[in-house]
């Protein structure tokens, strides 16, 4: 096990010797987490098939799910994709650098692994000085997936990074927390027309005041529900975004929320399970759980979608064994939120 070194760095004006260490690991095929504006990623030459396929095992990833590729500048999007259709052009204009994956077909410089044997890749150029400087220092596009083991919850801490990768990685630029708390918002535009295939950062309501029509993926969408009875049953395993406690979500209108968390919590705990709530400002006086965790004020999507995994892994050092979340509207980041939450759930849904 190597030692993964801790570079301290400021949000807004990092301290370029600390870039240059990170750069150095990563020209020498290294691995480097780095903050974005939404999520901790985990950074290797995405050029460089040997650090990729390292990037893949220090997550555990499965080789089938590739990375995002992290760009400085306009120019390099040009020398990994084949074209560049008018849709991006508009796109990257507006909302680059920012919380925005694109996909485009793939150019022959892009080694497989990288893209996952696929004829596509995903590209975004993250809003953060930081993340800007690494790219910038190391002299290449960054393949950086977010810097968590497969599975677990993005981190959105470098404290968070440790938990899941110490001693796997050679380094970690600690900037503080990051800015958004979900992922970017991934847009595939080599289909019309364009559809998210993961929600994230970047609103569907501002995707659409550009490019008028834009789809959801069937996926994005999906919620299966499951009596409450057979909640500890399997599917587990398919589970993304997801603490060790077992988690149920609560969707509705806020009354019916509201006395449905409250029935849950007493069934559970009934049964001698520590229960925790992941409940909203408005809501978290009400409730009688092990622990109770508001998310924020409902007043602000962006604020709940910024605590999201931060509290996920709370209630794990916590050591609840269910956590049962309110849903919130799908709207703005709530789209993501709620998309990650169901996820998180294994489709644990219950509708009060
Ligand atoms: O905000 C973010 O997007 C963070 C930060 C670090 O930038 N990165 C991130 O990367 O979340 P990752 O690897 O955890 O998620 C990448 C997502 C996955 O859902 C993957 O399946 C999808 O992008 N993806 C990557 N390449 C793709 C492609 N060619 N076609 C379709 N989806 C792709
Ligand atoms: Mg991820």
């Amino acid at each position: 096990m190597r030692e993964t070194l801790v570079l301290k760095v400021d949000p807004n004006t990092p301290e370029i010797k600390a870039i240059r260490v990170a750069a150095i690991f990563i020209k020498n095929g290294g691995l480097v987490a780095f903050p974005t504006e939404t999520v901790y990623g985990l950074g290797a030459d995405a050029l460089n098939p040997k650090a990729v396929r390292n990037l893949f095992r220090a997550k555990k990833r499965p080789f089938d799910n590739p990375p995002i590729v992290h760009v400085g500048d306009f120019q390099d999007v040009h020398r990994l994709v084949t074209e560049v259709p008018e849709k991006a052009e508009r796109l990257m204009d507006v909302f680059w650098p920012g919380p925005l994956t694109l996909i485009f077909k793939r150019s022959k410089i892009v080694p497989d692994v990288t893209v996952a044997g696929l004829d596509t890749i995903a590209i975004r150029m993250p809003r953060h000085n930081v993340a800007l400087a690494l790219i910038k220092e190391s002299g290449c596009p960054l393949a950086a997936p977010s810097a968590n083991l497969a599975g677990k919850p993005s981190p959105t801490t470098a404290e968070h990074v440790l938990e899941d990768l110490n001693g796997r990685i050679d380094a970690v630029l600690d900037a503080g927390p990051t800015r958004i708390g979900v992922e970017s918002t991934v847009l595939d535009l080599t289909v019309d027309p364009p559809q998210i295939l993961r929600p994230g950062g970047t609103p569907l309501e501002a995707l659409k005041g550009v490019l008028g029509k834009v789809e959801l993926h069937p996926v994005v969408v999906a919620e299966k529900e499951i009596a409450i009875e057979k909640a500890r049953s399997p599917g587990m395993k398919h589970r993304h975004y997801a603490p060790k406690a077992e988690v149920v979500v609560v969707e509705g209108e806020l009354t019916a929320v509201t006395k449905k968390v409250a029935e849950l919590t007493d069934f559970y705990r009934r049964r001698k399970l520590k229960v925790g709530v992941l409940a909203t400002d408005e809501t978290a006086a009400s409730y009688r759980a092990d622990v109770v965790k508001s998310l924020g004020s409902r007043s602000s999507l962006n604020a709940i979608a910024k605590n999201l995994f931060r509290l996920l892994r709370e209630f794990d050092l916590e050591g609840v064994d269910v956590i049962i979340a309110e849903g919130v509207p799908t709207e703005g980041l709530g789209l993501a939120v709620m998309n990650r939450l169901r996820k998180a759930s294994g489709y644990k849904i219950v509708k009060a």
